[in-house]
């Protein structure tokens, strides 16, 4: 039985979010420069989308450049953004093609001009599909989107539109930029590293974290149910004590 057989159907997250991350080793490895991993990083990311829309996943958020990345060799930052909207471009008749709407969360006005016109066009036009809603985090940092979500908050109460008193989870929910989405169940991080790099702090809250030495260009769909599977071997407590979930 393949790999992909033995995933419980009923039971996918119904959000994953993964950090893409080792292009650059990759490449260096290789002795190539490093734009020549985010290019082949690009593959990796079309494996995977057509991965989780033919497993019927409901939510996918890929982490593709933080807002700390732009403090990256000029040369690499203006490579990545080069391939973006390459991809963006080229990608658009297959996401519409398998049912795929794209969103974007982060500070997408830093962005390039031209980069921001492809990704609205992008955004169009993919708005009317209802499969997998893929999440592109751009120029996205957690302590970014919290500081903007409290700034809101606070706009809202000297508005008299909030009552201090009355500020809850969900009123941070709904000022984030995931507020249309639920909260990611499991998140991947590639190539060795252990850390979170400021990707959605809040909402991992209780998403199980899965890590992997594979490197980005080298993830493949097999890899993506290995990591559903061992989300699906876990038990999830939420605070509460392994007996009072098992009922
Ligand atoms: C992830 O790969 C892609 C981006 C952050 C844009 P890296 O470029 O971080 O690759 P490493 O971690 O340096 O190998
Ligand atoms: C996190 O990877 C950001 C993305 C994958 C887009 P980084 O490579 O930037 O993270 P650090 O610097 O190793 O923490
Ligand atoms: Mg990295």
């Amino acid at each position: 039985m393949s790999i992909k057989n033995t995933i419980d159907l009923t039971k996918l997250p119904s959000h994953i979010a993964i950090i893409m991350d080792g292009n650059g080793r990759w490449a260096q490895e290789k002795g190539q420069d490093r734009l020549y991993g985010h290019f082949h990083g690009v593959e990796s990311v079309r494996n995977i989308v057509e991965g989780a829309a033919e497993l019927g996943l409901k939510y996918l958020t890929l982490y593709a450049f933080s807002t700390e990345n732009w403090d990256r060799p000029e040369q690499e930052v203006t490579g990545l953004m080069e391939l973006l909207v390459e991809t963006i471009r080229k990608e658009v008749p297959t996401l519409q093609k398998n049912n795929i709407r794209l969103h974007v969360i982060g500070a997408t006005h830093l962005l390039p001009a031209y980069a921001q016109t492809a990704l609205q066009e992008a955004l169009n036009m993919t708005a009317s599909a209802t499969g997998l809603n893929l999440v592109m985090a751009l120029s996205y940092s957690s302590r970014w989107e919290l500081v903007n979500a409290i700034k809101q908050i606070a706009l809202g109460v000297k508005n008299n539109q909030i009552e201090p008193e009355e500020i809850d989870h969900n009123t941070l929910q709904h000022y984030l930029s995931t507020s249309d989405f639920p909260d990611p169940e499991l998140m991947i991080r590639t190539s060795g590293e252990f850390r979170i790099s400021n990707f959605l702090l809040y909402q991992l809250a209780y998403a199980e974290l899965y890590f992997t030495d594979t490197r980005w260009p080298d993830f493949r769909k097999e890899n993506l149910y290995e990591a559903i599977l061992d989300f699906q071997r876990r038990e999830r407590r939420f605070g509460k004590t392994s007996s009072q979930v098992k009922v």
